[in-house]
């Protein structure tokens, strides 16, 4: 189903496109820029929180202390993009995107169109061509660090970022706990599990299950405690610690080039292998974006795209790249499926008569 209304959304855009002729297209590209500024402005102005009901635009400019005629310029622009309606009495209404913008909306996705707006991401974006060498970093170029140490020395955007990823792993924790028969699973470890958000989603409708988050010692540092899940405070890259008949990835395998997934998952397997010994046959759990052959249009190839600027080698990859890299590194793919999101959830475990050592170190 998803799947369908994510080709149905594609022909139509391409549709769209076709019926402009190219110097439109080149403008539309050029201009396309403005939408995260815009929505951002927005956010940071609270404008969906005050949106909970018809307002007049001046009414809402008073409220917000900025001139009428400037916001009502911002609020036609969000119109056109469906945030929010202004309607022919010169009122602004809410609509379905305003109610998900609110910063007290459950699914905290205001938090990305803060994120996608902050100036370190968008200098990445405007050093795009630093990303083309093969061991090119445009978010280094632009900003002086690679993206997790610098997200390391900035700690309130480091926060930022935490907060944009919880919503995207909200809703996997809710998509995970209902496509996936957790009954005869005990102990949970969610390798670069953020703040914690996708556990405490999936705990919330498992209850039996005892979550673990392995991050970044700066990670843990800077997110508040949560009731029952633990967090451990380290490099995947170094250890994945054992006693796991779980060890979730999510969204973490694309932040890598394929070098550094085969190291990261050959942890993984080499944890995975130790846990056996002690635990129920031991699983690992893949959720990323799915690539395509071809190129579609959807979120998994703005992510791609994302990816190549904020990233040294991280991409979006098709299920038989991820399930190869995988294998190299003594994980077999069991089974995949698509979740609502259009997400893949890949389910691996340790390949038979895979070395049972330490992996090699590159
Ligand atoms: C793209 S985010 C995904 C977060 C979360 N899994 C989600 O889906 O929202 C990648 C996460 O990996 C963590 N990470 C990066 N390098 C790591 C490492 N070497 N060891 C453990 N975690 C790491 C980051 O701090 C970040 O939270």
């Amino acid at each position: 189903m998803t799947r369908l209304v994510v080709l149905g959304r594609s022909l139509l855009a391409r549709l769209h496109r076709a019926s402009a002729p190219p110097p439109s297209r080149i403008m539309e590209a050029a201009l396309a820029g403005l939408s995260p500024a815009v929505l951002a402005t927005l956010c940071h102005l609270d404008v969906p929180d005050r949106v909970t009901a018809p307002v007049r635009v001046a009414d809402l400019a008073g409220v917000l202390d900025v001139d009428p005629d400037r916001l009502e310029r911002l609020l036609r622009f969000a119109h056109v993009h469906g945030w929010l309606r202004l309607d022919r009495e010169g009122q602004v209404r809410p609509t379905r995107v305003t109610a998900f913008l609110r910063r007290d909306h459950p699914g905290g996705w205001r938090a990305w169109a803060v994120f996608a707006a902050q100036p370190e991401v968008t200098r990445a974006l405007g050093a795009l061509t630093a990303a083309l060498p093969e061991d090119g970093d445009a978010f280094h170029a632009a900003n002086r660090q690679p993206f997790f140490p610098w997200m390391a020395s900035h700690p309130d955007a480091g926060a930022r970022f935490d907060e944009a990823m919880a919503a995207g792993a909200r809703l996997h924790g809710l998509l995970l706990a209902r496509a996936l028969d957790w009954s005869d699973r005990r102990r949970i470890c969610d390798v670069g599990g953020g703040d914690g958000t996708l556990l405490a989603t999936l705990v919330a409708h498992h209850p039996h299950l005892d979550a673990t988050v392995l991050e970044l010692p700066e990670v843990v540092a800077r997110t508040p405690d949560r009731p029952g899940i633990a967090a451990i405070a380290g490099d995947a890259f170094d250890a994945i610690p054992t006693g796991f008949d779980t060890y979730l990835l999510v969204n973490v395998v694309h932040d890598w080039d394929d070098r550094d997934v085969q190291r990261l998952l050959e942890r993984v397997a080499a944890a995975a292998r130790a846990s056996a010994a002690t635990t129920a046959a031991v699983r690992v759990v893949v959720v990323e974006s799915r690539a395509h052959p071809r190129p579609v249009e959807e979120i998994a190839l703005s992510a791609d795209t994302l990816m190549l600027a904020l990233t040294p080698g991280g991409r979006e990859r098709t299920v038989d790249e991820v399930a190869a890299i995988g294998r190299a590194a003594g994980l077999s793919c069991r089974r995949w499926l698509t979740l609502a999101s259009g997400d893949v959830a890949m389910v691996l475990e340790p390949a038979a008569g895979a070395r049972s050592d330490g992996p090699r170190r590159n």
